[in-house]
């Protein structure tokens, strides 16, 4: 089921936390992995903890040139990319939009929107001319409604949802899948670093509130999000484009 056997998949934001899991669970389906980060340290402990070979590249997603010669090596090496993940993405800091610092707006934008559309303007050409290819963007929770305290997180996160329509409707009609994912409060440090951001005394409290809003009344592990990311970029996903998929346990019902 939800088989990637000998594709070649790139996964941005490979070094930690969902991104290692969606590499995990892709070299458990088959998958031939390249792995992006700008984390060199995380992306070799990723790389060792998988059985598959896989190719590492040291990249700043945001960065156009870095981003093509990613995809470019990849394709070198392993043949041409099937399926993407773009997953990179960073939170920011918390507080209200009136004293929220210009610059980490800046930043947050930068990775989350500028990092996207540089992997789909990396990406697209060949597999458009291929006519296959899946690409899965990670959005977020933040994607399809507002939290208090992070509103540059959630611009970039509605903004992919955007660029990922329009991408969507334009490599459609090649056999080209896009889509996003949005996940809920998934079990890893950027979410507990934004709980100590808004609660330095108390950050177990911020989980707990976030537990007990959600209908499952957990965090989810990473792998729960990688199986729906697995799942997409598969061929039994094979009707599946321009859709925003929830991975949160009922909180956005
Ligand atoms: P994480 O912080 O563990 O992973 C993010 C990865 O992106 C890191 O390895 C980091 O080095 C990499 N990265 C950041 N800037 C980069 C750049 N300029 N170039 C290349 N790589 C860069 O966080 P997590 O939780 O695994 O997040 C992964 C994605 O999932 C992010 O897009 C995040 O916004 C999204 N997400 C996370 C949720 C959560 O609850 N953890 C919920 C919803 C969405």
């Amino acid at each position: 089921m939800s088989e990637l056997k000998g594709k070649t998949v790139l996964i941005t934001g490979a070094a930690t936390g969902i991104g290692r899991s969606i590499a995990t669970t892709m070299a458990e389906a088959g998958a031939k992995l390249c792995l992006v980060d700008i984390n060199e340290v995380g992306l070799k402990e990723t790389a060792q903890s998988l059985p598959n070979e896989t190719l590492s590249i040291n990249c700043d997603v945001t960065d156009i040139d870095q981003m093509k010669a990613a995809v470019a090596k990849a394709e070198d090496r392993f043949g041409g990319v099937g399926v993407a993940v773009l997953n990179a993405g960073v939170v920011g800091t918390s507080a209200p939009v009136d004293e929220y610092p210009l610059e980490v707006f800046d930043a947050v934008m930068r990775v989350n929107v500028r990092g996207v559309w540089c992997g789909l303007q990396s990406l697209l050409p060949a597999m458009l001319s291929r006519k296959s290819g899946a690409i899965t963007i990670t959005s977020s929770l933040s994607g399809v409604m507002g939290f208090h305290g992070v509103s540059a997180y959630t611009a970039s996160k509605h903004a992919v949802i955007g660029i990922m329509r329009s991408a969507s409707l334009e490599a459609a009609p090649f056999n080209v899948r896009v889509n996003a994912i949005a996940p809920g409060f998934i079990d890893t440090q950027m979410v507990a670093e934004l709980e100590k951001r808004m609660n330095p005394v108390d950050p177990g409290s911020v989980r707990a509130a976030c537990e007990d809003r959600t209908p499952l009344k957990r965090y989810a592990d990473p792998r729960e999000v990688a199986n729906l990311v697995k799942f997409l970029s598969s061929d039994d996903a094979s009707f599946c484009a321009g859709g925003v998929y929830s991975v949160d346990g009922g909180f956005a019902t």
